[in-house]
């Protein structure tokens, strides 16, 4: 058995994916949402699936030991990324070492590193003239967007294309691929 949380700063809708997409597992589950956003809706699809979540600021995530206690507390094996913004800090590197995985909205190495997030990532793949983008699914370490990648997935970049025509289909990839790579890696960790 694995238990999984997953940290989210925003919609969580691959919150959802994820937590559907296991609650029909009978190994793996997902415990707990952690949100740095009071306001994030993925706080309500918690609610709606009746996950717990935890909030906590800044101050609470870099400089106290509350979030390393909340998720040992619910002895979570496994961290997921969904849409979180801020950097991890080092001792939730060493705690969850090759357990931590985050999904970007292109295809790294390209269009990845501080600042490329949401829409952002979008506008600069269209600026750049890119036929086409995708998702990369891929273990975290100390830097933004590196790490092993354990999968990817293109999709076509369309000439009128629009960043909100794009993301969305980057979206339906995400919630096709996340939620059985997540599982797939966790058969390979149950393995060793
Ligand atoms: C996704 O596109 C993901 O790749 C990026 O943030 C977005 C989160 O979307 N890291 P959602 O909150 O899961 O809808």
């Amino acid at each position: 058995m694995s238990n999984i949380a997953i940290f989210a700063s925003g919609s969580g809708s691959n919150a959802e994916q994820i937590i559907k997409y296991f609650s029909e597992d009978s190994e793996h589950a997902v415990k707990l949402i952690l949100s740095n956003k009071a306001d994030a809706y993925v706080l309500k699809r918690a609610e709606n699936l009746s996950v717990p979540s935890v909030v906590f600021d800044r101050q609470t995530f870099y400089n106290t030991s509350q979030v390393l206690d909340t998720l040992l507390a619910a002895e979570i094996d496994i961290i997921v990324l969904a849409g979180f913004l801020w950097l991890v800090p080092d001792y939730l590197l060493t705690t969850f070492p090759q357990r931590i995985i985050n999904i970007h909205p292109a295809l790294l190495p390209d269009f990845g590193g501080k600042g490329m997030y949401g829409a952002r990532v979008h506008e600069a793949v269209i600026r750049e003239g890119r036929k086409k983008s995708g998702i990369t699914i891929h273990l975290i370490d100390e830097e933004y967007d590196r790490g092993r990648i354990l999968f990817q997935a293109e999709c076509p970049v369309l000439p009128d294309d629009t960043p909100d025509d794009l993301a969305a289909r980057i979206h339906q990839l995400e919630h096709r691929h996340f939620p059985e790579t997540i599982k797939a890696y966790l058969q390979t960790l149950h393995a060793l």
